[in-house]
């Protein structure tokens, strides 16, 4: 029997089934998107593929008017191509306008994994930031900040953590309870500081009333939920609903899931050398038959095998050369190793122009830090 998927802020594992969790979340189904949405391969092939009230950010859009991408990291270990999803989404965001907001959840992490906030500020900086940085973040229209640190400006520090207490009055233990099961100071503490995260851009400190989209991997919805109640009972503020967008998970190597940097045999880092990707991608689950025999006959199956989804997803931007692969592999005409070998050229090609890349982005860090 098929092992039960398992989708939560805390666990990604099992094969998705997407519609289900739509429905299971209450989500609405992205679609009509403008035509600029075309151009990304993410909202084209629906790896992004469902929202809440996304109409909101299509308007500000449509009529040139501001609005901010807000997200946030846990600065948890190596930065891979999972990571990918995201930040390319901050910086299509960025192009289109927007101005982005990032949170390091490093008070969240103090809390959640044990470390210092001095190790993981470096963690923040050298393993994500300067990814973001490398991939096309820039540093005008973006704000880049710590939990820990929000601004040198006591003004704005002060709404910011107002806000995160401020909360509590407008959230019960039983909501709590059912987003996080075991619930913690910790815990508590993290989801109303990240509910803060996301709402204050539309401070008078920060932004004004403005729309914010929080594109999120599925699973972290139930934190979304949590926000947007607190944020609709607000008192003080009124508070536009937020907007969300929500992507599938790129795969573990291992296949299904998610990849994590909590478990090293699921992804490939940014830092992998040429053969360590070789290495990986070899070893990584496949859609192909048992037997070459019977690949030939039957052939393989795209959906489930990983290689497919990461050119899907990342590598393969082409949507003929894309088909042209899917056919071939479902045919039984290419062979798992054949398919692995194309991804492995690709990533390697990609791995070396960022490596480069992020070499360079070095000396622009100091710009997205110390920032008001
Ligand atoms: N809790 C998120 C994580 O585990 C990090 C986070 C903090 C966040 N604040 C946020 C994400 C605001 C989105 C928006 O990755």
């Amino acid at each position: 029997m098929k092992k039960e998927a398992v989708v939560n802020p805390w666990e990604v594992s099992g094969e998705m089934d997407y519609d289900r969790l739509i429905r299971k979340f209450g989500l609405k189904k992205l679609k009509n998107l403008p035509e600029i949405f075309q151009g990304n391969v993410l909202f084209r092939r629906e790896i992004i593929f469902s929202h809440r009230d996304f109409d909101r950010i299509l308007n500000a859009i449509k009529n040139k008017k501001k609005f901010v991408m807000m997200t946030g990291l846990m600065p948890s270990g190596k930065f891979h191509l999972g990571h990918m999803l995201l930040t390319q989404q901050m910086i299509f965001y960025q192009r289109l306008g927007a101005k982005v907001y990032v949170a390091v959840a490093d008070l969240e992490a103090y809390s959640a994994r044990q470390k210092s906030l001095g190790e993981l500020r470096k963690t923040a900086i050298e393993e994500y930031l300067l990814n973001y940085i490398a991939l096309g973040l820039k540093p005008k229209n973006c704000e880049f900040y710590f939990q820990s640190e929000r601004s040198g400006d006591a003004k704005k520090a002060n709404a910011y953590y107002r806000l995160a207490s401020n909360f509590s009055r407008y959230a019960t233990f039983n909501e709590f309870k059912a987003v996080y099961g075991e619930i913690s100071p910790g815990k508590m503490n993290a989801s109303l500081l990240q509910a803060a995260d996301m709402f204050h851009p539309q401070l008078p400190e920060f932004e004004g009333r403005v729309p914010v989209v929080v594109p999120v991997g599925i699973d972290q919805d139930p934190h979304l939920r949590i926000a947007r109640g607190m944020g609709s009972r607000y008192k003080d503020h009124d508070f536009i609903q937020l907007s969300s967008t929500y992507h599938s998970f790129l795969p573990s190597l291992r296949g299904g899931g998610k990849m994590s940097s909590a478990d090293e045999n699921s992804f490939i880092a940014m830092t992998d050398s040429p053969r360590e990707v070789e290495n990986k991608i070899k070893d990584a689950f496949s859609g192909g038959r048992d037997t070459l025999k019977e690949h030939r006959e039957k052939g393989g199956n795209p959906g489930v095998d990983v290689s497919f989804q990461y050119l899907k997803m990342f590598f393969e931007p082409n949507d003929e050369k894309l088909q042209k692969i899917h056919e071939d592999y479902k045919s039984g005409k290419l062979l798992t190793s054949d398919l692995k070998k194309i991804l492995i050229k690709k990533i390697n090609t990609f791995l070396k122009e960022h490596q480069k890349k992020r070499s360079r982005a070095k000396k622009q860090i100091p710009k997205f830090l110390y920032k008001d």
